[in-house]
């Protein structure tokens, strides 16, 4: 038997005949390499394996959804359901027609949807002007990010959200916002905004920011497509000082593993922020601390209203934050289609990526941030800090780059202030005086593309 051989037959082979094969000379290396690549069958080696494939599977689980009893607040408190049902439905208004839904960026599950139906809306026998085809679909679960609880007969009476509302969005293999899930991309035709001001008590946001409902509305209707702002209820900010909106875009929630801070402006690790929002932003039921955010000065809204030693009873959010951690930590970043950036270009951006244009530096590859404190002051991005006040960082998080091309709808850096990719190439060109010809911005442009 050749060495090739071995490994071939190696591979293929149960440990207990390893075992006797490395008897055989040779043979002693080979079965080294592999039994040590590969996991002992039983032991604490197979319970590892065991814990982290259960760790996986209730993170999707979760992640997919988990509302962690959020419903109290979207369902209960802002009767949302009731405006997605409409007048007809036992709600109130003209309700949610699933035209309408998939306008402002809500993504259906084609894998949630029976055959059946699937074959008649491939026919175009679906009535998608109709409320009620809405609620079916929320009652399918097939609503990527949105739950419906239905009472005893069938009607709905509450609403929950999950993670995948903002963080899913669907390869409209079946139709348009219709097809498989993509966990982990940022849904950047969602309108949060737009969804919240439908709820026929803004009540809980008049109260907090002691505004009325007609302000509220405004601020709600600033944000625009696939934007949110998670410290509004936090600071009170509902502008910034130049009247521009003041949310930021919706991340990914992906190619996160071996990042240290998340959030644009570095608020703390993935846990952290997982239990930020979904104690204090989706308004599950559970558990938040964070002293920072009891600062009155800072954070006057969240200081007053105690969102920064938040106790939801029953806690339905701390025991599942470790399986949320891992999934996020597994959903790679999404590599880009061949056919989607020049190849020959991609070679030469890397370059000047990785040299003279000096973004390396910064964006330090694999991880495309740096390892360690990934943050820097805005002068030395040359922005203003209105965000990064926004968090007790008082700074900028090295955004990761990998899986660029899945997001590049609604703009560049948090608040999408660059709309094109030529845009922040050529704020950098200035900023750090790097002289790149056009070719040169136009190489690095499809670099970005293509990690
Ligand atoms: C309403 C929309 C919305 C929902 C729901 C939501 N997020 Fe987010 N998420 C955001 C926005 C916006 C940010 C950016 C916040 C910032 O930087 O100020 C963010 C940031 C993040 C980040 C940081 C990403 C990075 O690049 O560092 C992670 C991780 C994340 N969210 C995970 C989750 C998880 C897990 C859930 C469910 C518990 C969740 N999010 C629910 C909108 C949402
Ligand atoms: C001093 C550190 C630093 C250097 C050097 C740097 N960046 Fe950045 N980069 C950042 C930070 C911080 C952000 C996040 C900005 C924000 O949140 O608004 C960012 C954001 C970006 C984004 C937007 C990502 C997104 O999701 O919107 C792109 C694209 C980018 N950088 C590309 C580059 C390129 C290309 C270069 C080299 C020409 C470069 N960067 C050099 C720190 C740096």
């Amino acid at each position: 038997m050749g060495s090739k051989d071995l490994i071939a037959a190696a591979r293929g082979m149960r440990k207990s005949k390893l075992v006797k094969l490395a008897v055989l000379g040779t043979a002693a290396s080979v079965a080294a390499v592999v039994s040590s690549a590969a996991p002992r069958r039983g032991g604490f080696d197979a319970e590892i394996a065991r814990h982290a494939q259960t760790m996986l599977d209730e993170g999707r689980k979760i992640f997919r959804y988990d509302t962690f009893g959020s419903e109290a607040f979207w369902g209960e408190a802002l009767q949302l359901h009731k405006a997605i049902a409409g007048e007809k439905n036992g709600g109130v208004g003209p309700g949610v027609s699933p035209k309408t839904a998939l306008a402002v960026g809500l993504k259906v599950d084609a894998d949630a949807l029976p055959n059946a139906l699937k074959k008649q809306l491939a026919a175009g026998k679906v009535n998608l002007d109709d409320p009620a085809t809405t609620i079916a679909l929320l009652k399918l679960n097939a609503v990527v990010g949105v739950t419906a609880f239905a009472d005893g007969n069938g009607a709905v009476k509450s609403i929950g959200i999950q993670c995948a509302f903002c963080h899913s969005t669907v390869d409209n293999s079946f139709a348009p916002g219709i097809g498989e899930r993509l966990d982990g991309w940022a849904n950047r035709d969602l309108n949060v905004g737009a969804i919240v001001s439908l709820a026929p008590n803004l009540q809980p946001f008049t109260d907090l920011l002691g505004v009325d409902a007609a302000t509220v509305k405004k601020v709600l209707a600033t944000w625009g497509p696939g934007r949110f702002d998670a410290e509004l209820d936090k600071d009170g900010k509902a502008l910034r000082p130049d009247g521009k909106q003041a949310g930021t875009l919706i991340p990914p929630a992906f190619g996160l593993a071996g990042v240290n801070l998340h959030t644009w402006t570095g608020f703390g690790s993935v846990p952290y922020w997982n239990a930020y929002v979904g104690a204090t932003e989706m308004h599950g039921s559970g558990t938040f601390f964070d002293a920072r955010l009891g600062d009155k000065d800072q954070y006057p809204v969240a200081a007053k209203s105690g969102a920064w030693n938040t106790r939801g009873s029953p806690d339905k959010l701390t025991a599942k934050l470790a399986a949320l951690h891992f999934y996020q930590l597994s959903i790679p970043a999404p590599q880009a289609p061949p056919g989607s950036y020049d190849h020959a270009a991609f070679e030469r951006g890397k370059a000047l990526f990785d040299g003279t244009a000096k973004c390396a530096t910064c964006h330090v590859p694999p991880l495309f941030t740096e390892p360690g404190n990934n943050l820097h002051a805005p002068a030395e991005i040359g922005v203003d800090s209105f965000q990064a006040d926004r968090s007790p960082t008082h700074m900028y998080r090295t955004a990761p780059l990998a899986g660029l091309w899945t997001h590049q709808k609604g703009g560049f850096y948090h608040d999408g202030r660059f709309a094109t990719l030529l845009d922040v190439v050529n704020h950098y060109d200035s900023l750090l005086d790097l002289k790149l010809s056009d070719a040169q911005k136009k190489d690095l442009i499809e670099y970005l593309k293509g990690i």
